[in-house]
């Protein structure tokens, strides 16, 4: 039974009949994105008419393949081949096959209507050793993937570096600890920037800056799992910060004319405990502070005296040049939301707000660190637009495991995913309604795949994916976003 109407779905898919969904809206109206024009202001539930619907994913969780055409060894494939360093002893040598899968995977992306895609490149393959001699048949991949993307109607938005360090980086200089790995990350965007911006218009630099500095270098439970003293971790965000004003500087040197340049950044998220105005002053001097070592200096081109004075003798080494690479003028800013991190009070104290402790009653999603708090979705963008004045932005991710067991008649009617994500469009969608800048979101992600440190075990897919088939079968939550994308407003 499974099997047979799995089959179906998957032939039907770009109907979605076996799910009972049409593609008119229920109130028998043709999609508004489609009808209305440039902007929907006016229809308070609908996004802007030229809103981009896209999903994200990322080379080494999808891509498989790691030593076919001159791929060199990543971080994470030392990592993951360490035992005990991920929860269900998976590697990622296979995972979803994409690389010789890619022109299905273009296919379930199709199917959902989304006309975008965020994916990220691997650097081992373009340049095995990080530096030096290039491999034009690890570039040969992003060259077809690039392809079949536009000639089905998919705009690629590509990441440099979704943490896959080239290994030899990582023995010869300590990765992200040496400013060597900075400006080898620079050339490899030049050349990639050379090569693919004649399809690739939109680049995201750098992939979550604190997180794979906090648990690449910190806590060590990602790659390459090192647990560094403060001031050392100070330093190895300011050199990837470094990086990822070089990049910007080689991909305005050696992209196309218009290519466009920017970070993709978890930011840390704060929300007014209640929405007065000096509680929403107060959120935005934290999200500034909070924010300080990476994205404030990027979007300010200096430390704030707050964080210089928190970090103290631990504060990372650096020059006046540093600065402006660092904070090279960019194109949009990318922010990868799930949860809220803080919830903020105006306080009377120096620092001018206070962070409220979380209940333990406060809800969150199938894994702890997932907390359920959909106006991120609203004030991290909002936040962003006033505090630096940003004029474009993209939710670069946004998503959630779930459980996801199939039931009897083999679908996984994943209903608390569609919970989360119905309640973050609604606040995104109060945003864009009020002339926040949001461009376009990427949903993460478009299939379950290797999620880090936990393997296998937590799925973000729309697409189910059984790992030892590599079926891709679409989950009722890929129904409800392709319902989204085509009437252009949360349903
Ligand atoms: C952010 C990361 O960019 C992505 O790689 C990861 O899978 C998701 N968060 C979910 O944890």
């Amino acid at each position: 039974m499974f099997n047979r109407l799995s089959r179906r779905h998957f032939a039907k898919i770009a109907g979605w009949s076996a799910l009972g969904l049409s593609t008119k809206s229920a109130s028998g109206q043709t999609p508004s994105g489609t009808q209305a024009g440039p902007s929907n202001r006016g229809q308070p539930s609908s996004f802007p008419g030229h809103f981009l619907w896209g999903t994200a994913t990322s080379a080494y969780q999808i891509e498989g393949a790691v030593n076919e055409d001159g791929r060199g060894p990543s971080i994470w494939d030392r990592f993951a081949h360490i035992d005990g360093k991920i929860s269900d002893h998976s590697t990622a040598d296979v995972a979803n096959d994409h690389f010789h899968r890619y022109k299905e995977d273009v296919q379930l992306i199709k199917a959902l209507g989304a006309k975008a895609y965020r994916f990220s490149i691997a650097w081992p393959r373009v340049f095995p050793e990080g530096t030096g001699a290039p491999n034009p048949k690890g570039l040969d991949f992003y060259n077809r993937l690039l392809d079949e993307l536009l000639a089905n109607g998919i705009e690629p938005f590509a990441t440099l570096y979704h943490w896959d360090l080239p290994q030899s980086l990582q023995d010869r200089f300590g990765g992200w600890r040496s400013r060597e790995t900075s400006k080898a990350f620079a050339d490899y965007a030049a050349y990639v920037a050379e090569r693919l911006s004649d399809r690739v218009k939109d680049i995201f630099t750098i992939n979550e800056c604190s997180r794979l500095v906090y648990s690449g270098y910190g806590a060590g439970i990602d790659a390459p799992g090192l647990s560094l003293p403060p001031q050392e971790l100070n330093q190895v965000m300011h050199n990837v910060a470094l990086g990822h004003g070089l990049a910007v500087q080689a991909v305005r040197a050696h992209g196309r004319a218009g290519t466009k340049v920017g970070p993709a950044e978890n930011l840390v998220v704060c929300i007014p405990a209640i929405e007065t105005p000096a509680n929403i002053r107060a959120t935005e001097i934290a999200t500034r502070e909070l924010n300080a070592g990476y994205l404030t200096a990027i979007l300010e081109g200096k430390y704030t005296d707050g964080f210089l004075a928190y970090a103290g003798k631990n504060a990372p080494t650096y020059t006046a040049e540093d600065l402006k690479i660092i904070s090279s003028p960019i194109d949009f800013v990318g922010l990868n939301i799930y949860l809220p991190h803080h919830y903020v009070v105006a306080a009377d104290n120096a620092a001018g707000f206070s962070l409220l402790p979380f209940p333990k009653s406060f809800p969150h999603m199938e894994s702890d660190w997932l907390k359920i708090g959909p106006e991120a979705m609203y004030w991290a963008p909002r936040q962003v637009a006033k505090l630096w004045n940003v004029k474009s932005i993209y939710i670069t991710e946004n998503g959630a495991s779930a459980s996801d067991q199939p039931v009897a008649d083999g679908n996984v009617y994943d209903l608390d995913r569609i919970m989360y994500l119905r309640n973050y469009l609604t606040q995104l969608q109060r945003a864009t309604s009020e002339g926040v800048p949001v461009l376009g979101y990427f949903l993460w992600s478009l299939m379950d795949n290797f999620e880090w440190a936990d393997g296998f075990e937590k799925r973000f897919g729309l697409y189910r994916v059984d790992f030892n088939t590599q079926r891709r079968t679409p989950k009722l939550s890929a129904s409800f976003y392709r319902e989204i994308i085509e009437r252009n407003m949360v349903v």
